[in-house]
């Protein structure tokens, strides 16, 4: 079995090193806050804790490591530990240019090492549930999908609410259309900081017809996490933020009878999905795609693609609102 370093145990990585002890993997951490380490060590008293990249960069035994920092760290950290021959699961977005990106495939392909981005829905059992029901015709063809991720905080202070929350989006609707967006274009608002966007619209053309928009705020009034998925013979929605009847079928739609549209209204059906926590399916897939040497689903081209539409969002941002 592979054994996993965590980098950074802040709020998501502390949930990275729980994951892979409960897996079995754990075998150190580096985190550099001293009352980080030290609350760690009261958790996991037998854990290794370190406080530098080095401590673990030359222990053969540590055989991948999961990156958890804040995203300006991501792309000198993962070059660092590709570089000293580990496999790497970086947190989203993977680095803040594509060219650092690139960079940093590029190392693993030619090492043949694992390069994996946290995408985490990509590995939550719904959004599988809903990939099988477009790839079986469930669905029909799709048209359109959207996807609002809406709550009041955490307001970041280094990022905007694009940066912090969209990357799950564009992974996830980039994964069930089966391609990349064709164009990009994103608007927003500025109201709590300067240059730092609290709400964003962008817009995503796909090829064959379909269309998508992501909604994220940090400037909301509830927790609303909803995607949306229209075809021409089904329609699904997957809303996470509700307790129960979380994803639900809708054979609806419209139909042209005799030159006129009828709705087509079937009711609903809720799904059911395996209950897996997201989380550890993604560290689980990590740790296999090293043992097997194979290429995850949320590799470093994905990374790549996912952050070409983050910037060609934040360039559309930055281009309506010009920051001054
Ligand atoms: N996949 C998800 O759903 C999800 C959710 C939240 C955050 N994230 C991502 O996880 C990453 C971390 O976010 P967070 O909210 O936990 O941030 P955070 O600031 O709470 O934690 C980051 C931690 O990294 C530590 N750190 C910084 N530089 C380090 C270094 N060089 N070596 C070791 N430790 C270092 C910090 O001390 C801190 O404890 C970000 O990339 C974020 O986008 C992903």
């Amino acid at each position: 079995m592979s054994k996993i370093a965590v980098v950074g145990a802040g709020r998501w990585g502390r949930n990275h090193v729980r994951t892979f002890r409960q897996l079995g993997s754990l075998a150190a951490v580096v985190e550099v806050d001293p009352a980080i380490r030290a609350s760690l060590t009261k958790d996991y008293p037998d854990l290794p804790i370190y406080d530098k990249l080095e401590a673990i960069l030359g222990d053969s035994t540590i055989t991948g490591v999961s990156v958890a920092t804040p995203a300006e760290t991501h792309y000198e950290l993962a070059k660092r530990l590709l570089e000293a021959g580990k496999n790497v699961l970086v947190e989203k977005p993977i680095t803040l240019f594509s060219k650092q990106a690139e960079e940093l495939n590029e190392i693993a392909l030619s090492k043949k090492l694992v390069l994996m981005v946290g995408h985490v829905l990509l590995y939550h059992p719904a959004i599988l549930k809903i990939k099988e029901l477009i790839e079986n015709g469930s669905l029909g063809a799709l048209q359109y999908i959207y996807s609002n991720r809406l709550n009041l905080g955490t307001v970041r202070t280094e990022e905007n609410s694009l940066w912090n929350f969209a990357p799950h989006d564009i992974a996830v609707i980039n994964y069930l259309v089966g391609t990349d967006p064709i164009e990009v274009d994103a608007k927003g608002g500025m109201f709590l900081q300067p240059g730092i966007h609290d709400v964003t619209v962008t817009h995503l053309t796909y090829p064959e017809n379909v269309i998508a928009h992501i909604h994220v705020s940090w400037l909301h009034p509830f927790k609303e996490q909803r995607l949306v998925v229209i075809g021409d013979k089904s329609m699904m929605v997957f809303e996470d933020s509700r307790p129960t009847d979380k994803l639900i079928l809708y054979p609806k739609g419209i139909d042209w009878v005799s030159g006129n549209p009828v709705t087509r209204d079937g009711g609903f059906e809720v799904v059911e999905f395996d209950k897996e926590q997201p989380l550890t399916a993604e560290c689980r897939h990590f740790i296999d795609s090293i043992a097997h040497n194979r290429t995850p689903r949320s590799d470093g081209a994905n990374g790549i693609s996912v952050l070409k539409v983050l910037e060609k969002a934040q360039e559309a941002l930055t281009k309506n609102n010009p920051v001054t």
